[in-house]
C-alpha cells in the first residue's frame, strides 16, 4: 500500500500537478489542508482535488478565505498586509467553491497497513510542536479514531508549519508534517528552496520527498495581478524573485 500525505497546497495548482504526476501509483492521498490563501490559482486547485475526490481536513487559510467570502464588511478598512491574499481567493472563487471550503472536515481518520491516522491541520495554536504524549492523545481523542491500541501504531498527521518533520513520542506514538506543497515559511528563511514537498507512506514506512516544478504559469500570472508590495512579497515565496 502507498499513501501519498500532501498539505498546504495554498492555490499552488503547478506544485499539486507535479506531485500526482511523479507519486500517480498512490493508492490513496491524503491532504492536511490549506488548500487556498498566497497563491494564484484556488479554483484550479478545488477543481483537482474535487475531481480526485482526495480527503482533505480544513486549514486556517481555508477558513480566512471563507470568511472573508462571507463576512466581507468586517475585512474592510485592514490594510492589505493583514489580507495579504485573501481578497484575490475570494474573489476568484465561485459560492459552491467556497461552501465545499467551508464544509471541509476538521479531521479525518483511517488505517492503513496495521497504522492508526489521525490527520487535523493543527497541531497548535500557533506554530508550537507536538511534544508530549497528553497533546498528542487529546487531538487523538477529538476525532473519531479508535481507542489507542498497544499492538497498532498510531499516527497524527498536521500540516500548518510548512515544516517537514517525523517526531517520536512514543515506540507506538507518532506524529508526522509532509511539509507545504506550495512554499518554505518565513519562519525558515535559511531555506529558500522552491521544490514541493511531500511524504509517502509505503507499507507502512514513511519517506521524505522533494520535487522540483515548472513555476512558469504561476509566475506569469502571479505578475499579471494588482498586488501590494506586502502581497507580492508573499507570491515572491512561491515563485522566486527571479520572474
Ligand atoms: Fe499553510
Amino acid at each position: 500500500m502507498k499513501l501519498l500525505l500532501i498539505s498546504d497546497i495554498h492555490s499552488n495548482i503547478e506544485a499539486l500537478e507535479a506531485v500526482l504526476a511523479a507519486e500517480s501509483d498512490a493508492d490513496a492521498i491524503y491532504c492536511a489542508g490549506d488548500l487556498v490563501d498566497y497563491g494564484p490559482f484556488p479554483r484550479e486547485v478545488i477543481a483537482l482535488i474535487r475531481d480526485r475526490n482526495i480527503p482533505c481536513v480544513r486549514g486556517n487559510h481555508d477558513v480566512r478565505v471563507v470568511d472573508f467570502a462571507r463576512n466581507r464588511g468586517e475585512w474592510e478598512g485592514l490594510p492589505p498586509e493583514q489580507h495579504h491574499w485573501v481578497h484575490q481567493n475570494a474573489n476568484a472563487l465561485a459560492s459552491d467553491e467556497i461552501s465545499f471550503l467551508a464544509g471541509l472536515p476538521e479531521s479525518i481518520e483511517f488505517s492503513s497497513d496495521g497504522h492508526d491516522y489521525h490527520m487535523r491541520h493543527h497541531g497548535a495554536e500557533g506554530y508550537e510542536l507536538i511534544q508530549l504524549l497528553p497533546q498528542f492523545e487529546a487531538h487523538w481523542s477529538g476525532g473519531s479514531s479508535p481507542d489507542l491500541d498497544p499492538g497498532r501504531t498510531a499516527r497524527l498527521i498536521v500540516g500548518h508549519t510548512h515544516i517537514q518533520a517525523v517526531h517520536y513520542l512514543a515506540s507506538d506514538r507518532l506524529w508526522l508534517n509532509p511539509g507545504s506543497v506550495s512554499y518554505r515559511p518565513t519562519r525558515q528563511d535559511m531555506d529558500m528552496s522552491r521544490d514541493a514537498e511531500y511524504m509517502t507512506v509505503v507499507d507502512g514506512e514513511i519517506r521524505f520527498h522533494r520535487l522540483a516544478y515548472d513555476r512558469t504559469r504561476t509566475r506569469m500570472y502571479t505578475n499579471s495581478l494588482t498586488l501590494a508590495p506586502s502581497e507580492k512579497q508573499v507570491g515572491y515565496r512561491i515563485i522566486g524573485t527571479d520572474g
